[in-house]
């Protein structure tokens, strides 16, 4: 059997490093090869990615960078169709819901070839999420749906998907955080980090922001900046800032906003300086899907910006919280975590390490 596994943008680069790493390890009869889009081709947003996930070079570059939706979909398209007829794989393996996620899967289904996706079946119902429609054309056409939470499972089937194609396994993201916590507690000397100074042992928040509907609207972004350094005043906010909210921030001349006040704007962090920081935070603020997830599985309270979520189970079993994209919003909430202390959550199920696992079993004994 012949396997590609397809990365893209930064929040791919976690999901199949489990799998990379199975797949290293099984003695069962199957070659992959391994595939970047080039969605994200930064140093912060990439290569340091690959180094710190111990991930191998690529076997393919596919170049596409950024643009408009067409163009960055049209040229994965493009290109990965080359690779598809060179190599004429049995499964292609997509995970997440990027631009890359979805043109591959339209490539290679349009090519009769399988196609698998992990992270299926989550839905936020908002269709003004490029993510959401990556998921919802994916999970269309892909042959089997690898799912992390139960109401994917629920959505799936109300869609029409037959349980037979169905697989409740987990979440490969929370492999790779439960993998890298361990190293970290056993190498415990502190790496250089550039929050380091400002933290020391009190409590601090951590924030990330890039979603176009909080960060391309100048008086959302605004909006957030201003609640941010009002927490500030309690404690320290260290914000990593993606390419594109840093952009907008110097278009939108609003970094004066945070002058003089206790948020840090550092450039994006790799993956175990960035889990370093955030594991002992006080509070996430957060518009990434992941972040919900890894809050949730270490039980530290995140305020998700958003109207909504496609991650339920991290509200209704976990610590995450939906606070909009308002300043009021995200300061209320702040406010009621002051006086009332921090939600208990649990841990949601098969968000045990072994999630990665349990795929190649399925697409194995297939
Ligand atoms: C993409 C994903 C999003 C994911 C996010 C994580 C889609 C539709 N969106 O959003 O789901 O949560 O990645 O980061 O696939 N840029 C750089 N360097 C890079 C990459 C991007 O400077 O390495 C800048 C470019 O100016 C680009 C902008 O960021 O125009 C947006 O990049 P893009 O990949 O289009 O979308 P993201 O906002 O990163």
């Amino acid at each position: 059997m012949k396997i590609i596994i397809v990365a893209g943008a930064r929040p791919n680069f976690m999901k199949i490093a489990p799998l990379v790493h199975q797949l290293r390890k099984s003695d069962a009869d199957v070659t992959w090869k391994l595939v970047h889009t080039g969605q994200h081709y930064d140093y912060e947003m990439s290569r340091v990615f690959f180094d710190d996930l111990e991930l191998p070079e690529p076997d393919f570059f596919l170049d596409a960078g950024s643009g408009t939706h067409a163009e960055q979909t049209a040229r994965v398209i493009l290109a990965f169709e080359k690779v598809c007829i060179q190599e004429k794989p049995d499964w292609v393996v997509v995970v997440g819901d990027v631009n890359s996620t979805m043109a591959c899967s339209i490539t290679a289904k349009k090519m009769n070839i399988q196609v698998a996706h992990v992270e299926a079946g989550l839905r936020s119902r908002d269709m003004s999420m490029p993510e959401e429609i990556n998921r919802m054309l994916t999970d269309a056409i892909a042959d089997y749906l690898f799912v992390t939470e139960k109401s994917g499972v629920d959505n799936l089937k109300r869609e029409g998907r037959k349980d037979g194609d169905i697989f409740f396994v987990g979440n490969v993201m929370i492999d790779t955080l439960l993998y890298h916590l361990d190293q970290i507690k056993k190498n415990p000397e502190p790496k250089e980090n550039p929050a380091a100074g400002t933290i020391n042992d009190s409590p601090f928040a951590v924030v990330t922001l890039h979603r176009p509907s909080n960060v391309d609207d100048r008086n959302t972004l605004a909006g957030i900046l201003k609640a941010l350094v009002r927490i500030s005043a309690d404690m320290p906010v260290i914000f990593p800032v993606h390419p594109r909210t840093r952009k907008n921030i110097e278009v939108f001349d609003l970094e004066k906003i945070v002058n003089d006040s206790n948020v840090q704007l550092l450039p994006p962090m790799p993956y175990i300086e960035f889990l370093s920081l955030w594991k002992d935070a006080f509070l996430v603020l957060t518009d990434s899907g992941g972040l919900q997830e890894e809050t949730t599985a270490l039980g530290i309270p995140c305020f998700t910006i958003r109207e909504n979520t496609e991650r339920p189970v991290t509200i209704e079993e976990g610590t995450n919280r939906l606070v909009g994209t308002t300043g009021e919003g995200i300061l209320s909430a702040y406010e009621q975590l002051k006086t009332r202390g921090p939600q208990r959550g649990k841990v949601p199920k098969y968000w045990d390490g072994k999630a990665a696992g349990r795929i190649l079993n399925v697409l194995i004994s297939k």
